[in-house]
Protein backbone atom coordinates (compact mmCIF):
# COMPACT_ATOMS: atom_id res chain seq x y z
CA UNK A 1 0.00 0.00 0.00
CA UNK A 2 1.13 3.79 -0.59
CA UNK A 3 1.50 3.56 3.71
CA UNK A 4 4.24 1.11 3.55
CA UNK A 5 6.36 3.48 1.38
CA UNK A 6 5.47 6.86 2.01
CA UNK A 7 6.55 6.95 6.07
CA UNK A 8 8.73 10.26 5.53
CA UNK A 9 10.97 9.04 7.59
CA UNK A 10 11.11 6.03 6.17
CA UNK A 11 9.86 4.43 9.27
CA UNK A 12 8.10 1.12 9.05
CA UNK A 13 4.57 1.24 9.93
CA UNK A 14 3.52 -0.45 13.27
CA UNK A 15 2.36 -3.53 13.22
CA UNK A 16 -1.44 -3.93 13.07
CA UNK A 17 -2.69 -4.91 16.50
CA UNK A 18 -5.61 -6.70 17.61
CA UNK A 19 -7.80 -4.89 20.15
CA UNK A 20 -10.25 -7.30 21.82
CA UNK A 21 -12.89 -5.48 23.95
CA UNK A 22 -12.35 -6.93 27.14
CA UNK A 23 -14.08 -7.63 30.51
CA UNK A 24 -12.52 -5.87 32.45
CA UNK A 25 -12.85 -6.00 36.47
CA UNK A 26 -12.47 -2.89 38.13
CA UNK A 27 -11.05 -0.03 37.67
CA UNK A 28 -7.85 -1.59 35.83
CA UNK A 29 -6.41 0.10 33.14
CA UNK A 30 -6.53 -2.01 29.56
CA UNK A 31 -3.45 -3.63 29.16
CA UNK A 32 -3.86 -3.79 25.64
CA UNK A 33 -3.49 -0.14 25.94
CA UNK A 34 -0.96 -0.12 27.70
CA UNK A 35 1.14 -2.17 25.24
CA UNK A 36 0.29 0.17 22.58
CA UNK A 37 1.28 2.81 24.77
CA UNK A 38 4.76 1.02 25.24
CA UNK A 39 4.70 0.19 21.27
CA UNK A 40 5.20 3.70 20.38
CA UNK A 41 2.60 6.97 19.98
CA UNK A 42 1.21 6.10 16.63
CA UNK A 43 0.28 2.47 16.31
CA UNK A 44 -2.24 0.49 14.26
CA UNK A 45 -5.39 -1.50 15.68
CA UNK A 46 -7.66 -3.73 14.48
CA UNK A 47 -11.05 -3.83 16.50
CA UNK A 48 -13.81 -6.33 17.18
CA UNK A 49 -16.46 -5.31 14.31
CA UNK A 50 -15.89 -2.99 10.95
CA UNK A 51 -13.28 -3.69 8.70
CA UNK A 52 -9.67 -2.92 7.99
CA UNK A 53 -7.17 -1.28 10.99
CA UNK A 54 -7.06 2.35 11.84
CA UNK A 55 -4.36 4.31 13.54
CA UNK A 56 -4.05 5.09 17.07
CA UNK A 57 -3.07 8.24 18.26
CA UNK A 58 -2.24 7.86 22.54
CA UNK A 59 -0.03 10.92 23.73
CA UNK A 60 -1.62 13.60 25.00
CA UNK A 61 0.18 16.33 22.06
CA UNK A 62 -1.47 13.85 19.25
CA UNK A 63 -4.70 13.50 20.58
CA UNK A 64 -5.10 17.99 20.83
CA UNK A 65 -3.69 17.63 17.13
CA UNK A 66 -6.17 15.48 15.60
CA UNK A 67 -8.74 16.27 17.74
CA UNK A 68 -8.55 19.95 16.83
CA UNK A 69 -7.16 19.53 13.04
CA UNK A 70 -10.19 20.06 10.32
CA UNK A 71 -8.35 17.51 8.16
CA UNK A 72 -9.85 14.51 10.27
CA UNK A 73 -13.39 14.17 9.38
CA UNK A 74 -15.92 12.41 11.06
CA UNK A 75 -18.69 12.60 7.99
CA UNK A 76 -16.72 10.84 6.21
CA UNK A 77 -16.28 8.03 8.93
CA UNK A 78 -19.86 7.69 8.28
CA UNK A 79 -19.52 6.52 4.63
CA UNK A 80 -17.49 3.13 5.17
CA UNK A 81 -17.63 0.42 7.68
CA UNK A 82 -13.98 1.62 9.60
CA UNK A 83 -12.90 -0.96 12.38
CA UNK A 84 -14.49 -0.53 15.45
CA UNK A 85 -15.64 -1.91 19.01
CA UNK A 86 -19.85 -1.69 18.54
CA UNK A 87 -21.43 -4.26 16.16
CA UNK A 88 -23.99 -2.48 14.85
CA UNK A 89 -23.04 1.10 12.91
CA UNK A 90 -26.04 3.55 11.44
CA UNK A 91 -25.03 7.00 11.53
CA UNK A 92 -27.91 9.24 11.51
CA UNK A 93 -28.45 12.95 9.76
CA UNK A 94 -28.09 15.46 12.49
CA UNK A 95 -26.02 12.98 15.14
CA UNK A 96 -23.35 15.93 16.19
CA UNK A 97 -20.89 13.04 16.79
CA UNK A 98 -21.05 12.50 12.97
CA UNK A 99 -20.52 16.13 11.87
CA UNK A 100 -18.10 18.01 10.41
CA UNK A 101 -17.61 22.00 10.24
CA UNK A 102 -19.89 23.78 9.76
CA UNK A 103 -22.87 21.98 10.02
CA UNK A 104 -21.71 21.03 13.27
CA UNK A 105 -22.57 24.41 14.65
CA UNK A 106 -25.58 24.43 12.95
CA UNK A 107 -26.88 21.72 14.33
CA UNK A 108 -25.65 22.40 17.86
CA UNK A 109 -26.55 25.78 17.85
CA UNK A 110 -30.38 25.04 18.89
CA UNK A 111 -29.53 22.61 21.45
CA UNK A 112 -26.82 24.53 22.84
CA UNK A 113 -28.47 26.62 25.06
CA UNK A 114 -30.11 23.82 27.41
CA UNK A 115 -26.66 22.73 28.24
CA UNK A 116 -24.76 25.88 29.33
CA UNK A 117 -23.38 27.15 33.09
CA UNK A 118 -26.02 29.34 33.12
CA UNK A 119 -28.77 26.56 32.18
CA UNK A 120 -26.68 23.96 34.55
CA UNK A 121 -27.07 26.53 37.71
CA UNK A 122 -31.22 27.19 36.83
CA UNK A 123 -31.47 22.95 36.69
CA UNK A 124 -29.77 22.32 40.17
CA UNK A 125 -32.31 22.74 42.49
CA UNK A 126 -34.66 20.58 40.77
CA UNK A 127 -32.13 17.60 39.83
CA UNK A 128 -31.46 18.28 43.78
CA UNK A 129 -35.46 17.62 44.69
CA UNK A 130 -35.11 14.06 42.16
CA UNK A 131 -32.15 12.86 43.65
CA UNK A 132 -33.72 14.02 47.38
CA UNK A 133 -36.58 11.64 46.19
CA UNK A 134 -34.72 9.04 45.42
CA UNK A 135 -31.98 9.28 48.47
CA UNK A 136 -34.74 9.53 50.91
CA UNK A 137 -36.79 6.31 49.76
CA UNK A 138 -33.23 4.41 50.56
CA UNK A 139 -32.97 5.66 53.59
CA UNK A 140 -36.33 5.09 54.69
CA UNK A 141 -35.89 1.25 53.63
CA UNK A 142 -32.54 1.26 55.18
CA UNK A 143 -29.20 -0.55 54.69
CA UNK A 144 -28.21 -2.75 52.45
CA UNK A 145 -28.85 -1.41 49.08
CA UNK A 146 -27.55 -1.10 45.42
CA UNK A 147 -26.68 2.14 44.63
CA UNK A 148 -26.33 1.45 40.91
CA UNK A 149 -29.91 0.12 40.83
CA UNK A 150 -31.21 3.04 43.20
CA UNK A 151 -29.80 5.69 42.08
CA UNK A 152 -26.68 6.08 39.86
CA UNK A 153 -29.04 4.51 36.73
CA UNK A 154 -32.51 6.87 37.76
CA UNK A 155 -31.40 9.72 38.41
CA UNK A 156 -29.18 10.70 35.11
CA UNK A 157 -32.08 9.91 33.65
CA UNK A 158 -34.18 11.57 35.36
CA UNK A 159 -32.29 14.37 35.00
CA UNK A 160 -31.55 14.66 31.56
CA UNK A 161 -35.49 14.09 30.86
CA UNK A 162 -35.79 16.91 32.91
CA UNK A 163 -33.41 18.71 30.22
CA UNK A 164 -34.86 17.52 27.45
CA UNK A 165 -39.01 17.77 28.15
CA UNK A 166 -39.56 13.93 28.39
CA UNK A 167 -43.10 13.70 30.13
CA UNK A 168 -42.97 11.37 33.34
CA UNK A 169 -45.24 8.58 32.38
CA UNK A 170 -42.94 8.05 29.23
CA UNK A 171 -39.58 7.94 31.19
CA UNK A 172 -39.77 4.28 31.90
CA UNK A 173 -40.03 3.62 28.11
CA UNK A 174 -37.68 5.84 27.27
CA UNK A 175 -34.97 4.59 29.74
CA UNK A 176 -35.23 0.78 29.05
CA UNK A 177 -34.37 2.11 25.13
CA UNK A 178 -31.52 4.36 26.30
CA UNK A 179 -30.22 1.01 28.05
CA UNK A 180 -30.28 -1.52 25.35
CA UNK A 181 -28.74 1.06 23.08
CA UNK A 182 -25.67 1.32 25.05
CA UNK A 183 -25.09 -2.32 26.00
CA UNK A 184 -23.79 -4.69 23.78
CA UNK A 185 -25.62 -7.71 24.84
CA UNK A 186 -28.67 -8.71 22.79
CA UNK A 187 -26.54 -8.12 19.27
CA UNK A 188 -27.51 -5.50 16.35
CA UNK A 189 -30.84 -6.70 16.28
CA UNK A 190 -31.97 -5.56 19.57
CA UNK A 191 -30.16 -2.46 19.85
CA UNK A 192 -31.78 -1.78 16.31
CA UNK A 193 -35.37 -2.48 17.59
CA UNK A 194 -34.80 -0.17 20.73
CA UNK A 195 -33.16 3.14 18.41
CA UNK A 196 -36.14 2.16 15.91
CA UNK A 197 -38.48 2.44 19.25
CA UNK A 198 -36.95 5.66 20.87
CA UNK A 199 -35.91 7.81 17.27
CA UNK A 200 -39.89 6.98 16.10
CA UNK A 201 -41.53 8.63 19.89
CA UNK A 202 -38.52 11.14 19.41
CA UNK A 203 -40.31 11.92 16.26
CA UNK A 204 -43.63 12.46 17.66
CA UNK A 205 -42.57 14.79 20.41
CA UNK A 206 -40.59 16.88 18.34
CA UNK A 207 -43.80 17.83 15.87
CA UNK A 208 -46.02 17.61 18.79
CA UNK A 209 -43.97 20.68 19.95
CA UNK A 210 -43.68 22.95 16.84
CA UNK A 211 -45.87 25.44 18.86
CA UNK A 212 -44.52 24.86 22.25
CA UNK A 213 -42.96 28.05 23.72
CA UNK A 214 -40.61 25.86 26.46
CA UNK A 215 -37.29 25.98 27.60
CA UNK A 216 -36.94 22.15 26.83
CA UNK A 217 -34.86 20.61 24.02
CA UNK A 218 -37.91 18.93 22.31
CA UNK A 219 -39.41 22.20 22.22
CA UNK A 220 -35.75 23.96 21.21
CA UNK A 221 -35.80 21.81 18.28
CA UNK A 222 -39.41 21.90 17.21
CA UNK A 223 -38.94 25.59 16.95
CA UNK A 224 -35.56 24.84 14.88
CA UNK A 225 -37.35 22.56 13.20
CA UNK A 226 -40.55 24.94 12.49
CA UNK A 227 -37.71 28.06 11.51
CA UNK A 228 -36.11 25.78 8.65
CA UNK A 229 -32.66 25.65 10.60
CA UNK A 230 -32.64 22.12 10.85
CA UNK A 231 -34.43 19.05 9.65
CA UNK A 232 -37.17 17.17 11.48
CA UNK A 233 -34.47 14.31 10.17
CA UNK A 234 -31.48 15.99 11.97
CA UNK A 235 -33.32 17.23 14.91
CA UNK A 236 -34.35 13.26 16.02
CA UNK A 237 -30.46 11.92 15.17
CA UNK A 238 -29.37 15.11 17.28
CA UNK A 239 -31.92 14.16 20.09
CA UNK A 240 -31.03 11.02 20.43
CA UNK A 241 -27.19 10.84 21.53
CA UNK A 242 -28.26 13.57 24.20
CA UNK A 243 -30.82 11.18 25.37
CA UNK A 244 -28.95 8.14 25.28
CA UNK A 245 -25.34 10.78 26.82
CA UNK A 246 -27.21 10.54 30.52
CA UNK A 247 -25.79 6.77 30.71
CA UNK A 248 -21.99 7.66 30.79
CA UNK A 249 -22.69 9.99 34.67
CA UNK A 250 -24.26 6.11 35.77
CA UNK A 251 -21.35 4.10 35.03
CA UNK A 252 -18.74 7.06 35.47
CA UNK A 253 -20.11 7.97 38.98
CA UNK A 254 -19.78 4.01 39.86
CA UNK A 255 -16.51 3.93 39.37
CA UNK A 256 -15.58 6.67 41.39
CA UNK A 257 -17.75 5.92 44.21
CA UNK A 258 -16.22 2.32 44.04
CA UNK A 259 -12.79 4.15 44.17
CA UNK A 260 -13.76 5.94 47.01
CA UNK A 261 -15.25 3.11 48.96
CA UNK A 262 -12.00 1.35 48.13
CA UNK A 263 -9.54 3.88 48.99
CA UNK A 264 -10.64 4.92 52.65
CA UNK A 265 -7.61 8.00 52.27
CA UNK A 266 -9.56 9.05 49.01
CA UNK A 267 -12.89 8.73 51.27
CA UNK A 268 -11.06 10.53 54.09
CA UNK A 269 -10.11 13.67 51.91
CA UNK A 270 -13.50 13.59 50.69
CA UNK A 271 -15.44 13.95 53.87
CA UNK A 272 -12.74 16.27 55.79
CA UNK A 273 -12.55 18.60 52.72
CA UNK A 274 -16.01 18.69 51.54
CA UNK A 275 -15.32 22.52 50.05
CA UNK A 276 -12.47 21.09 48.18
CA UNK A 277 -13.84 18.49 46.55
CA UNK A 278 -14.16 20.22 42.70
CA UNK A 279 -10.29 19.36 42.30
CA UNK A 280 -10.60 15.64 43.66
CA UNK A 281 -13.30 15.22 40.66
CA UNK A 282 -11.15 16.32 38.21
CA UNK A 283 -8.82 14.15 38.98
CA UNK A 284 -10.75 11.26 39.51
CA UNK A 285 -12.21 11.98 35.70
CA UNK A 286 -9.16 12.05 34.70
CA UNK A 287 -7.84 8.95 36.23
CA UNK A 288 -11.25 6.66 35.64
CA UNK A 289 -10.88 4.27 32.74
CA UNK A 290 -14.31 5.79 31.15
CA UNK A 291 -14.66 3.85 28.42
CA UNK A 292 -13.94 0.12 26.47
CA UNK A 293 -11.13 0.39 23.61
CA UNK A 294 -11.79 3.92 21.47
CA UNK A 295 -14.81 5.82 20.84
CA UNK A 296 -15.66 7.52 16.96
CA UNK A 297 -12.56 7.38 14.33
CA UNK A 298 -11.71 9.85 11.92
CA UNK A 299 -10.72 10.15 8.52
CA UNK A 300 -7.76 11.64 7.12
CA UNK A 301 -8.90 14.34 4.11
CA UNK A 302 -5.59 14.36 3.17
CA UNK A 303 -2.07 13.00 4.14
CA UNK A 304 -1.19 14.16 7.46
CA UNK A 305 2.39 13.17 9.01
CA UNK A 306 2.15 12.60 12.64
CA UNK A 307 5.20 11.59 14.84
CA UNK A 308 6.88 10.40 11.95
CA UNK A 309 4.20 8.54 10.32
CA UNK A 310 2.32 9.74 7.51
CA UNK A 311 -1.41 9.09 7.61
CA UNK A 312 -2.68 8.86 4.10
CA UNK A 313 -5.80 10.56 2.51
CA UNK A 314 -8.30 8.22 3.18
CA UNK A 315 -6.58 6.10 6.48
CA UNK A 316 -8.56 6.07 9.62
CA UNK A 317 -7.37 7.50 13.27
CA UNK A 318 -8.56 6.40 16.69
CA UNK A 319 -7.42 9.11 19.47
CA UNK A 320 -7.32 7.66 23.27
CA UNK A 321 -8.30 10.08 25.56
CA UNK A 322 -7.41 7.87 28.12
CA UNK A 323 -3.58 7.31 27.32
CA UNK A 324 -3.77 10.78 26.79
CA UNK A 325 -5.00 11.83 30.65
CA UNK A 326 -2.44 8.89 31.88
CA UNK A 327 0.63 10.92 29.19
CA UNK A 328 3.29 11.14 31.87
CA UNK A 329 4.78 14.49 29.98
CA UNK A 330 1.35 16.20 30.79
CA UNK A 331 0.73 14.51 34.25
CA UNK A 332 3.33 13.37 36.47
CA UNK A 333 3.04 10.16 38.30
CA UNK A 334 -0.02 9.34 35.72
CA UNK A 335 -0.93 5.92 36.98
CA UNK A 336 -1.35 7.72 40.82
CA UNK A 337 -4.32 9.58 41.88
CA UNK A 338 -3.48 12.83 43.01
CA UNK A 339 -6.25 15.05 44.71
CA UNK A 340 -4.25 18.03 44.60
CA UNK A 341 -3.00 17.83 41.16
CA UNK A 342 -2.58 21.07 39.88
CA UNK A 343 -2.76 21.85 36.46
CA UNK A 344 -5.32 19.69 35.63
CA UNK A 345 -5.61 19.51 32.06
CA UNK A 346 -7.19 16.27 31.72
CA UNK A 347 -9.20 15.20 28.34
CA UNK A 348 -12.13 13.27 29.95
CA UNK A 349 -14.77 14.88 27.83
CA UNK A 350 -12.50 15.24 24.85
CA UNK A 351 -11.51 17.80 22.81
CA UNK A 352 -12.13 20.32 19.86
CA UNK A 353 -15.37 20.52 18.16
CA UNK A 354 -16.42 17.32 19.46
CA UNK A 355 -16.34 17.89 23.09
CA UNK A 356 -19.04 16.19 25.34
CA UNK A 357 -22.10 18.50 24.85
CA UNK A 358 -23.00 17.05 28.45
CA UNK A 359 -19.70 17.88 29.82
CA UNK A 360 -21.48 20.50 32.70
CA UNK A 361 -24.69 18.67 32.81
CA UNK A 362 -22.23 15.90 33.72
CA UNK A 363 -20.45 17.79 35.90
CA UNK A 364 -23.38 18.53 38.20
CA UNK A 365 -24.75 15.50 38.89
CA UNK A 366 -21.60 13.86 39.45
CA UNK A 367 -21.40 16.35 42.46
CA UNK A 368 -24.87 16.15 43.70
CA UNK A 369 -24.33 12.07 43.68
CA UNK A 370 -21.18 12.49 45.45
CA UNK A 371 -22.37 14.94 47.89
CA UNK A 372 -25.47 13.89 48.18
CA UNK A 373 -24.51 10.46 49.12
CA UNK A 374 -21.93 11.35 51.34
CA UNK A 375 -23.67 14.02 53.76
CA UNK A 376 -27.01 11.71 53.61
CA UNK A 377 -24.76 8.82 54.05
CA UNK A 378 -22.26 9.45 56.68
CA UNK A 379 -21.28 5.37 57.78
CA UNK A 380 -21.69 5.00 53.85
CA UNK A 381 -19.18 1.58 53.27
CA UNK A 382 -19.57 -1.18 50.32
CA UNK A 383 -21.32 -4.18 51.65
CA UNK A 384 -19.30 -7.06 49.95
CA UNK A 385 -15.39 -7.35 49.48
CA UNK A 386 -14.31 -5.68 46.58
CA UNK A 387 -13.46 -8.35 45.16
CA UNK A 388 -17.18 -9.44 44.93
CA UNK A 389 -18.38 -6.14 43.11
CA UNK A 390 -19.62 -7.28 40.22
CA UNK A 391 -18.39 -5.38 36.47
CA UNK A 392 -20.57 -4.25 33.96
CA UNK A 393 -19.88 -7.08 30.42
CA UNK A 394 -19.44 -6.17 26.71
CA UNK A 395 -20.22 -3.04 27.11
CA UNK A 396 -18.66 0.54 25.76
CA UNK A 397 -19.00 2.48 29.12
CA UNK A 398 -17.26 0.89 31.96
CA UNK A 399 -18.30 0.55 35.78
CA UNK A 400 -19.77 -1.61 38.28
CA UNK A 401 -23.07 -3.81 37.20
CA UNK A 402 -24.05 -3.74 40.90
CA UNK A 403 -22.55 -1.08 44.04
CA UNK A 404 -23.87 -3.45 47.32
CA UNK A 405 -24.18 -0.77 50.58
CA UNK A 406 -24.43 -0.28 53.56
CA UNK A 407 -24.25 2.52 56.27
C1 LIG B 1 -19.19 13.27 23.38
C2 LIG B 1 -17.37 11.93 27.69
C3 LIG B 1 -21.71 12.61 29.76
C4 LIG B 1 -23.55 13.86 25.44
C5 LIG B 1 -18.35 12.84 24.38
C6 LIG B 1 -16.96 12.47 24.16
C7 LIG B 1 -16.45 12.10 25.37
C8 LIG B 1 -17.50 12.24 26.34
C9 LIG B 1 -15.03 11.63 25.65
C10 LIG B 1 -16.30 12.34 22.78
C11 LIG B 1 -15.49 13.44 22.26
C12 LIG B 1 -15.05 13.11 20.83
O1 LIG B 1 -15.81 12.53 20.07
O2 LIG B 1 -13.90 13.41 20.46
C13 LIG B 1 -18.40 11.97 28.61
C14 LIG B 1 -18.26 11.61 30.02
C15 LIG B 1 -19.49 11.80 30.61
C16 LIG B 1 -20.39 12.28 29.56
C17 LIG B 1 -16.97 11.11 30.66
C18 LIG B 1 -19.92 11.59 32.03
C19 LIG B 1 -19.15 11.54 33.07
C20 LIG B 1 -22.57 13.07 28.79
C21 LIG B 1 -23.94 13.49 29.01
C22 LIG B 1 -24.45 13.82 27.78
C23 LIG B 1 -23.41 13.63 26.79
C24 LIG B 1 -24.64 13.54 30.36
C25 LIG B 1 -25.82 14.29 27.35
C26 LIG B 1 -26.61 15.05 27.87
C27 LIG B 1 -22.54 13.79 24.51
C28 LIG B 1 -22.70 14.07 23.09
C29 LIG B 1 -21.45 13.91 22.49
C30 LIG B 1 -20.53 13.52 23.58
C31 LIG B 1 -23.99 14.45 22.38
C32 LIG B 1 -21.09 14.12 21.02
C33 LIG B 1 -20.60 15.52 20.84
C34 LIG B 1 -20.07 15.84 19.45
O3 LIG B 1 -19.59 14.93 18.75
O4 LIG B 1 -20.13 17.01 19.06
N1 LIG B 1 -18.65 12.70 25.71
N2 LIG B 1 -19.69 12.36 28.38
N3 LIG B 1 -22.29 13.18 27.44
N4 LIG B 1 -21.21 13.47 24.76
FE1 LIG B 1 -20.44 13.02 26.59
Amino acid sequence: TTLETSAPTGQEPPPVRDWPALDLDGTEFDPVLAGLVREGPLTRIRLPFGEGWAWLATRYEHVKLITNDPRFSRAAVARGQVTRLAPNFAPRPGSLAWADQPDHNRLRKPVAGAFTVGAMKRLRPRAQEILDELVDALVHEGPPADLVERVLEPFPLYVVSEVMGVPDTDRDQVHSWTRQIISLCGGAEAADRAKNGLYGWITDIVRARARSAGEDVYSMLARAVARGEIGEEEAVGLAGPLQIGGEAVTHNCGQMLYLMLTRPELMARMRSRPDERGPVFDELLRWIPHRNTVGLARIALEDVEIAGHRIAAGEAVYVSYLSANRDPEVFPDPDGIAPDRDPNPHVAFGNGHHYCTGAVLARLQLELLVDTLLDRLPGLRLAVPAEDVEWRRQTMIRGPRTLPVTW
